[in-house]
């Protein structure tokens, strides 16, 4: 593995988190893999070679559980769902080089050649446990078979991991107050002889690992504690028929813990890659095991230690190479909780391709709202506002009036020079993407196909080439000309978020080919010099669309909280929660790293002037002086604040907040403000517009 930028010499593996094959994909899951895959399309945009690579995690106990209620076998279970995900996956042009699963022999066999080279180099012994057992039906009661409290939080847990709380993992016997999920009866315990992989074996190579690890700062510095304390050791095997049987002699009644072989699927399904593929294109042992290349783990924040800690050990004991990176997302929530599967509470992967939406809408929505590592709430609200005003206000109605245009007037692309500003102006998006990938920033790589499409605008606007086509045509050829070279440049870059949208442009130009197999220097090749007329790329998405898809949500998430509701006065005894005192949101769990509030710009602002928007109620516009400018900034204040009063006032802004355009007025910045009656922050003493606040 090398540090060098991308592209490198050496081929890169982009991997996702693998799906449980044990219920629906919902968008949670898919701003995994939809990262994932913009990552994988980015990485070979810059010529970087990459296979992209997941596949099914089959073992484990939900799976067990659920096939038995069922009345099926684990592997029918499991494969069923394993068959819908690789079906749902391209749908969402998530295009994965391979898609396994890790019940089928190429990782069966990987995983127990993995323990046989840690059992080689003396990683692995055994020792006798204390496991959880159900008296009542006389058996043990390996992880999610076994509910409690964790010992390091106090949180409610699953038996092996901290779900609800830290989101630890937890070895067997750790939980406490356990209480068996098959009968709920208390747990007892019973003694049984496990395998354990040493990883105080790997407590010094750890420290070193991560302070090499790149990626996201989640990833990097959250697992630095665990590694600094003692490590305990990581139990491999479960009592269970389900799983990977254990390789050692006479140990045929223990299958490997579903966290060995799971990771192991990105080494075998790379690998299946390469013989599909035939080694010449991909040989899979160059980046894992006896070359050099790029492993990067894209994944969700829940899954950070398995991913910086026990994987990278694994890895080493087996004489592997490691990881150059792990990107871990925030989750994605609904009203700020948690997705609930049995709840019926998420946005399911399949009601939105029901619903008949273009799956780049919500790709895009997944990867550039909010920061990668920020916990998200989905909602159609900022849905709709999303796609209608960065993909169909900007960047859709840019590339139409620039090709319709082009194909009125010129027929095609005008026979003219890209000016010196739109070629700096490409240049510098170009090299944004390559930076922004380099940073590991999927949003800021992203955008800038976005933010060609706004300063094509802005271009068009400024030059009116509609006044120049009678009044100097040859002006009119270049600005054309220009715009058009800026269409095809959005293309090029938007293809790894917007695939699909990418690719009905590049026909619309004509470009003939795909735009997939595009490279960064396309952007500034010559377009077509014919093509026809343009079509929307985008439909706007409509009020009435937005309130039906939240009505159905609502009934949908009201039903199954009256049956969750019913199902919790059974089980608490009747008593009611207590509620908060004070009705104040909660305190956010999630801590941002000092490196993510640092890219707040925030600033201490001069209200210049304020004034209502016409025809909107609460909208009022304001000029702001910032020292170095004076801003247009949109607020919801009209009706709380005089706004008579307001110019001399010092506020405080939001400087960097990306543009948005509000009842037709552009807004660049926010304006902070506390709760519901938007009282203005203020500075206590006199600091200059302009000031940052830190
Ligand atoms: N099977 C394990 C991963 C094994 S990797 C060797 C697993 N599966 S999962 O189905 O629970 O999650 C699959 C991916 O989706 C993981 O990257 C996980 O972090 C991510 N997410 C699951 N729910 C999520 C949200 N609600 N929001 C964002 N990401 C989420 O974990
Ligand atoms: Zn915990």
């Amino acid at each position: 593995m090398s540090h060098d930028d991308y592209p490198t010499d050496h081929p890169a593996v982009v991997t996702c988190g693998l799906p449980y094959a044990n219920g629906d994909l919902h968008i949670g899951h898919l701003r995994t893999y939809v990262s994932g895959d913009t990552l994988a399309r980015s990485l070979r945009r810059l010529g970087q070679q990459t296979a992209f690579v997941s596949g099914s995690d089959m073992h484990g106990t939900p799976v067990a559980v659920n096939a038995e209620k069922k009345g099926v076998t684990p592997e029918e279970f499991a494969l069923e769902y394993h068959e819908t995900y690789a079906a749902t996956f391209p749908e969402f042009g998530i295009e994965f080089d391979n898609y396994g699963h890790t019940h089928d022999d190429t990782n069966t066999e990987l995983t127990r050649e993995f323990v046989r080279e840690w059992i080689e180099n003396d990683h692995i012994y055994e020792k006798e446990i204390q496991v959880a057992w159900d008296p009542e039906v006389d058996q043990p009661l390996p992880d999610r078979f076994v509910e409690g409290t964790c010992p390091y939080c106090g949180e409610k847990a699953r038996g092996d991991e901290c779900d609800e709380g830290c989101q630890r993992h937890l070895e067997p016997g750790e939980i406490e107050d356990p209480v068996s999920t098959i009968t709920g009866n208390p747990a007892e315990y019973r003694a049984r002889e496990h395998e354990f992989l040493r990883l105080s074996d790997f407590q010094e190579y750890l420290k070193g690992f991560l302070g090499r690890l790149e990626g996201t700062d989640n990833a990097r510095n959250q697992p630095k504690e665990w590694v600094e304390g003692e490590l305990q050791d990581l139990c491999i095997t479960r009592d269970m028929d389900w799983g990977i049987e254990y390789p050692g002699e006479g140990k045929e009644d223990l299958v490997l813990y579903v966290w060995v072989d799971a990771p192991i699927e990105y080494v075998a399904s790379t690998k299946q890659y390469s013989e599909r593929v035939g080694e010449e294109v991909f040989d899979w042992t160059e980046p894992w095991r006896d070359g050099d290349g790029e492993l990067i783990h894209v994944i969700g924040r829940d899954i950070i230690q398995h991913h910086t800690v026990f994987w990278p050990s694994m890895l080493r004991g087996a004489g592997y190479n490691e990881p150059r990176a792990v990107m871990a997302s925030g989750f994605v929530n609904l009203d700020g909780k948690a997705f609930s599967t049995s709840r019926n509470r998420a946005i399911w992967a399949d009601d939105y391709l029901a619903e008949g939406f273009d799956p780049d809408l919500l790709r895009y929505y997944l990867v550039t709202t909010g920061g990668f590592q920020q916990d998200v709430d989905f909602s159609w609200e900022r849905f709709q506002e999303r796609v209608n005003g960065e993909l169909v206000g900007n960047f859709g109605n840019f590339v139409y009036r620039s090709l319709l245009f082009a194909h009125r007037n010129f027929e095609g692309t005008p026979a003219a020079d890209v000016s010196e500003e739109v070629l700096a102006e490409i240049d510098d998006a170009m090299e944004e993407f390559r930076d922004g990938l380099n940073d590991y920033s999927l949003r800021e790589a992203s955008q800038t196909g976005i933010r060609l499409s706004r300063f094509g605008n802005e271009y068009i606007q400024r030059n009116e080439p509609w006044k120049l086509v009678d009044e100097n045509p040859e002006e009119a050829a270049q600005v054309i000309r220009d715009c058009v070279q800026l269409a095809k440049a959005a293309a090029v870059l938007l293809e790894p978020i917007l695939p699909h949208a990418a690719e009905r442009l590049w026909a619309q130009l004509e470009e003939g080919g795909s735009v997939h197999g595009a490279r960064l220097k396309d952007c500034l090749d010559a377009p077509p010099e014919n093509f026809g007329e343009p079509e929307a790329l985008f439909e706007k998405v409509e009020d009435e669309r937005v309130e039906a898809l939240n009505e159905k949500l609502e009934e949908r998430v009201d039903t199954a909280n009256a049956d969750a509701n019913e199902e919790e006065t059974v089980d608490d005894g009747g008593e009611d929660a207590p509620e908060a005192p004070t009705g104040l949101e909660p305190l956010s769990e999630d801590r941002i790293g000092f490196e993510e509030f640092q890219d707040l710009d925030v600033r201490v602002g001069e209200i210049e002037l304020a004034e209502g928007i016409e025809g909107a109620d609460d909208l009022a516009r304001l000029e702001v002086n910032i020292g170095v400018e004076t801003r247009q900034i949109v607020a919801g204040i009209k009706r709380l604040h005089d706004l008579d009063t307001l110019p001399g006032t010092r506020v405080v802004i939001l400087a960097n907040l990306e543009p948005a355009e509000l009842f037709g007025v552009e807004s660049n910045g926010m304006l902070l403000a506390a709760g519901e009656d938007a009282d203005l922050l203020t500075t206590l003493g006199d600091s200059e517009p302009g000031t940052k606040i830190r």
